[in-house]
């Protein structure tokens, strides 16, 4: 294990994008990044079908949190409570998913209007539970821009005991932006990020928004605990094969992109024997080959909706003589022009 804080590398929870299928991708390139699942809220957790939000891969996750959506704050701690029970390391609430069902349902990003409402519903978590409880919100709330705003609301839900903040560093326009605008248009401060730090030094402080590359994440790590990566590390996963020895000093999972689509066919397979849709897996990792020769027919094959019948082997062997066609044909020497 690393000695370094938990909290120092992370891949964001993202609805749709990091179920578990995801997340076992993730755990080929990564051993030591801590995983989030997509936002479930308390009403699907207490009154839906518990192991279909809730199962993971046990043996391979390590270390997951699950999130939660919700307000309410004896459903917040029923909810942890099966988080704990199901093996879960962390339950993080999201107060920062601007989302209208979200606000409809008067919790994610809005909540931070209600600093509160809040501690009350982190407080009873944390009496429900002794796994770390922590926090996801942004910086401020529509066009409140202060940094007062945010410090308030840091120390409020702090006195409730939290002590871990993974901080988008923008603000959530709760009217007129979709949420994928939301994570692009208002603008990214990370120095108030920074400033919570140095006013907060004992709370872990996660940095998370628009970061990008490896040497951006060493820069975030000289001012906060800890960086949170999101859409970069979905569309580009091989970028994190570098990460357990970059940012924590432990062996790389993995030598080359082989050996993981090696494994991952073997994931496919397993889920295809059972009789379980692969494609569902297999677009999480259509990233894998990016930036390589090859890489668009690789996942145009494995895209293909005619191929979804068949068996992940099958559909494999014949990405890979895709891709090698294409190497074959660089590889080429081109006729001279006359
Ligand atoms: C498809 C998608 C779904 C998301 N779903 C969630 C979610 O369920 N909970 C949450 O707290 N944030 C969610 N987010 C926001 C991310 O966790 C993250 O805060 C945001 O993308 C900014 O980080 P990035 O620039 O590194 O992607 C989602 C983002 C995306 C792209």
């Amino acid at each position: 294990m690393s000695s370094h804080n938990p909290w120092r590398l992370s891949v964001a929870p993202m609805l749709d994008w990091t179920d578990r299928h995801c997340r076992f991708f993730h755990r080929l390139l990564t051993r030591q990044t801590r995983l989030y699942t997509e936002m479930v809220t308390t009403g699907a957790l207490l009154h839906g079908d518990k192991p279909r939000h809730l199962d993971f891969n046990r043996g391979h996750e390590h270390p997951v949190a699950l999130q939660l959506g919700g307000s309410e704050p004896a459903d917040l701690a029923a909810s942890a409570k099966l988080a704990e029970q199901w093996g879960y390391d962390e339950v993080n609430l999201n107060c920062g998913c601007p989302s209208e069902r979200v606000q409809r349902g008067a919790f994610g990003a809005c909540l931070m209007a209600e600093p509160e409402l809040v501690a009350d519903g982190i407080k009873a978590m944390r009496d429900a539970v002794s796994i770390p409880v922590t926090i996801k919100h942004r910086i401020g709330i529509d066009r409140i821009e202060s940094y007062d705003f945010v410090r308030d609301f840091v120390g409020r839900i702090a006195e409730a005991g939290c002590e871990v903040f993974i901080v988008h560093a923008r603000n959530a326009w709760l009217q007129g932006l979709s949420p994928k605008e939301n994570r692009e248009i208002p603008p990214l401060r990370y120095e108030l990020v920074h400033q919570l730090k140095r006013e907060f030094p004992r709370l872990i402080i996660v940095l998370n928004g628009g970061v990008k590359d490896d040497d951006e994440i060493e820069e975030q790590l000289r001012h906060v605990d800890g960086v949170m990566v999101g859409r970069q590390a979905y569309h580009e996963p091989w970028q994190m094969v570098d990460w357990d020895r970059r940012f924590f000093g432990q062996p790389d999972p993995a030598d080359s992109r082989e050996q993981v689509e090696a494994l991952w066919l073997d994931y496919l397979s397993r889920l295809h024997a059972e009789g379980r849709a692969w494609p569902q897996a297999m677009r999480h990792a259509l990233g894998l080959w990016n930036g390589q020769a090859g890489s668009r027919r690789w996942r145009q094959v494995w895209s293909d909706h005619k191929l979804k019948g068949l068996a992940p082997a099958e559909v494999a062997a014949i990405a890979t003589r895709a891709r090698s066609e294409v190497l074959e044909q660089l590889a080429e020497p081109r006729p001279l022009a006359a």
